[in-house]
């Protein structure tokens, strides 16, 4: 279906993280670092009409791309998120996000009296043990966290 109005413009190169969460672009924009002038452009499109999922969010970076990290991230925000790669302004690989089934060293334990929050030289590690809703267990104190909670503590 032609559309009458382009709400947003393709890009010609970079990613075009579709299917995110309706309200959600924000905070993948925060996790990504975009938080000021990265030296790109960087479009946003909040509460568009998709042709499939209802209501969703759309970024688009042009010449940036996405480590694994970045991707486990994404995952905790928009777990059906679809990450498109671009170039030449053609699809040339596309990615559906997927939960791993632990994060390492990407969230910081929200117990104070966790062993990793005291300057010991471990690394983070929350185990995913449900994933409707989401829920991470902290290997280390067992504190269970849900998943604004998670958002919350991407470092
Ligand atoms: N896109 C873009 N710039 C391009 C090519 C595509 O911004 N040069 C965007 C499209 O607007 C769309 C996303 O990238 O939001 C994926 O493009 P495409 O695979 O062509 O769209 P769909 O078939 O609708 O994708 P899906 O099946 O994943 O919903
Ligand atoms: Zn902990």
């Amino acid at each position: 279906m032609e559309e009458k109005v382009l709400k947003i413009q393709k890009i010609r190169r970079g990613i075009v993280i579709d299917h995110i969460p309706c309200g959600k672009a924000l905070k993948v924009l925060r996790i990504l670092g975009i938080t000021d002038d990265i030296g790109s452009t960087v479009s946003v499109a909040m509460h568009v009409q998709s042709r499939r999922v209802g209501l969703k969010d759309v970024v688009k970076i042009e010449d940036r791309f996405l480590d694994e990290k970045e991707m486990d991230k994404i995952a905790l925000i928009a777990p059906n998120a679809t990450v498109n790669i671009i170039d030449d302004y053609k699809v040339v690989e596309k990615y559906r996000v997927h939960l791993p089934k632990e994060f390492v060293g990407i969230l910081k334990c929200p117990n104070p009296r966790c062993i990793t929050n005291h300057g010991e030289p471990v690394k983070t590690e929350f185990v995913v043990i449900s994933e409707k809703p989401l829920i991470l267990r902290c290997r280390y104190c067992e504190r269970d966290i849900y998943q604004e909670e998670a958002i919350e503590n991407i470092v």
